[in-house]
C-alpha cells in the first residue's frame, strides 16, 4: 500500500538524529531515560512494542531488561544504524499503520521521541487505533512528546487537540506528566500513560 511520507522523511532530520545518538552513546551518555519509566510499568519478561524505535536505544534498553521486545521503525537509514549498533535488536522496517492482529498482543507500546509529532499529516487518530489495536488485556501506551521546542518540521499538538483524538479512538489517559521521571506536567514536554476505555 502506497502511503503519504511522514513528516519524518520530509523533515530529512534522519542523519541528524542518527549522528547525535551514535555520538552520545559513544561519549557514554545516558539515553535510558524513556525505557527505564517503560521498565516501570511492567512486569518482568513482558512483551513491549516500540513503535518509531528510531535508531533502536529505547528498544535495547529494554531488551537488556530482559522484556520481549518488537520495534519498528520505517525509516531505512535509521534501521540500518540499529541494526549495527544493536546486533540482535528485532527491529523490522514498518510504519505504524501496518500494525495488525499477526503482531499479537503487547503489555506495552513505547511510542516515545516525538514519532506522534513526525506522523504522516492527517494519520494521528489512525495510529493511534493501531497502537490501541495491539493492546493486550491490561496493556498500555507510554507517550513522549514536545509541547514547546519542537524539533525540525515536527507538527505542533496541542494537548487539548492530543486528548481529543485520544477520546475519539477509545483511549483513557491513565497519567500525564512532563518528563520521564514523572515531573508535574507543564507546558515544555508530554508524557502520557494510556490504556483502552
Ligand atoms: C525523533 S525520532 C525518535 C525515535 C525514537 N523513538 C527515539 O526516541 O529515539 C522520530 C521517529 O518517528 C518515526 N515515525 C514517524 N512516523 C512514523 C510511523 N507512521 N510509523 C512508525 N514510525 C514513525 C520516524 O521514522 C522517526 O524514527
Amino acid at each position: 500500500m502506497t502511503r503519504r511520507p511522514t513528516r519524518w522523511q520530509e523533515s530529512g532530520f534522519s542523519a541528524n538524529y542518527g549522528r547525535r545518538f551514535a555520538e552520545l552513546i559513544a561519549a557514554g551518555e545516558d539515553v535510558d531515560g524513556e525505557a527505564r519509566l517503560a521498565d516501570a510499568l511492567l512486569p518482568r519478561g513482558a512483551r513491549v512494542l516500540d513503535a518509531g524505535a528510531g535508531m533502536g536505544r529505547v528498544a535495547a534498553a529494554l531488551l537488556r531488561r530482559g522484556h520481549d521486545v518488537l520495534s519498528i521503525e520505517p525509516d531505512k537509514a535509521l534501521v540500518q544504524q540499529a541494526r549495527e549498533t544493536y546486533p540482535g535488536l528485532p527491529i523490522e522496517e514498518r510504519d505504524i499503520l501496518s500494525l495488525g492482529s499477526d503482531d499479537g498482543l503487547f503489555d506495552l507500546v513505547v511510542c516515545v521521541g516525538n514519532v506522534v509529532l513526525y506522523l504522516a499529516e492527517g494519520t494521528e487518530r489512525a495510529a493511534l487505533a493501531a497502537m490501541r489495536d495491539v493492546l493486550g488485556e491490561n496493556g498500555r501506551i507510554l507517550v513522549g512528546f514536545h509541547l514547546e521546542g519542537r524539533p525540525p518540521n515536527a507538527r505542533e499538538y496541542a494537548v487539548a487537540e492530543f486528548e481529543a483524538d485520544l477520546s475519539a479512538v477509545g483511549l483513557r489517559v491513565n497519567l500525564r506528566a512532563g518528563s520521564y521521571e514523572l515531573h508535574p506536567a507543564n507546558d515544555d514536554y508530554g508524557v502520557w500513560i494510556l490504556s483502552r476505555e
